[in-house]
């Protein structure tokens, strides 16, 4: 797909490669390679139940697994159609390009159209990059899993100026979890960030507690759903 993509739209994009260096030291954490790790179907549970606005074509930028658009498939089945890339050209997807640049946004617009939303757990070293191409791409809005250190209006990169000409119409924060699996907590917990250019309905800023499962991390059922 990517190859025939980049031919009939002539860009000179160059094909995704997958990282085949060892995992990147980060602090006391290893970070896995392209930062591969899954959505856990209790924090899409606390994403769809607070956006009820979230309905139409979805795109997925950084689909991965799918964790997080099996567990949107199965709460919300209206939803769709879905497309779905990933830099990785082992995972399986309809486009294998870098999301971070924005030919790759262009050509898939030009190919698959304009999404109703794009909802994705980006790769948290290119959320940037990919976020402020995928606002100006999605009709009705963009919805980011991020660390909530994302939102910290830092100057370089020029994320912090950014974000106070775009804050996000929407919060919700979710319990800490361990995306390496090891027992291990993330060093911060993660947020959805919602922009939307469709009015949504409050509460905006939420504190989703009790959705994370108290024993089984990776249980698909969460607190909440389980009662
Ligand atoms: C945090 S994982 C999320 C996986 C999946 N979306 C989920 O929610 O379970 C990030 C994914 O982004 C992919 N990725 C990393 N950098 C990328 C880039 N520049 N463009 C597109 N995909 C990228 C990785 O291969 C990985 O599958």
């Amino acid at each position: 797909m990517t190859q025939r993509l980049v031919s009939a739209v002539g860009l000179s994009m160059a094909p995704a490669v997958v990282e085949s260096a060892p995992p990147r030291r980060r602090g006391p954490a290893v970070r896995r390679p392209l930062d591969f790790y899954e959505t856990a179907p209790w924090q899409v549970d606390a994403l769809v139940d607070y956006l009820p606005e979230l309905e139409g074509s979805v795109w997925e930028p950084c689909v991965g697994d799918a964790s997080l658009l099996t567990r949107l498939r199965e709460r919300r089945p209206t939803l769709g159609p879905f497309t779905t890339n990933d830099i990785d050209v082992a995972k399986r997807a309809d486009y294998h390009l870098d999301a971070a640049r924005p030919d790759a946004w262009r050509a898939m617009g030009q190919e698959s159209g304009r999404p109703d939303w794009v909802v994705t757990n980006p790769a948290f070293g290119r959320a940037f990059d990919i976020l402020q191409h995928v606002v100006g791409v999605a009709r009705f809005g963009v919805v980011l899993t991020v660390r909530v250190s994302f939102s910290e209006p830092i100057r370089k990169g020029g994320r912090g100026p950014w974000l106070a000409r775009h804050p996000p119409a929407k919060r919700i924060t979710l319990e800490r979890c361990s995306f390496t699996a090891n027992g291990k907590t993330d060093s911060a917990t993660t947020e959805w960030l919602i922009w939307a250019n469709v009015p949504l309905q409050p509460p905006f800023l939420i504190s989703a507690f009790g959705y994370k499962p108290e024993r089984s991390p990776r249980s698909s059922v969460s607190n909440r759903h389980a009662r």
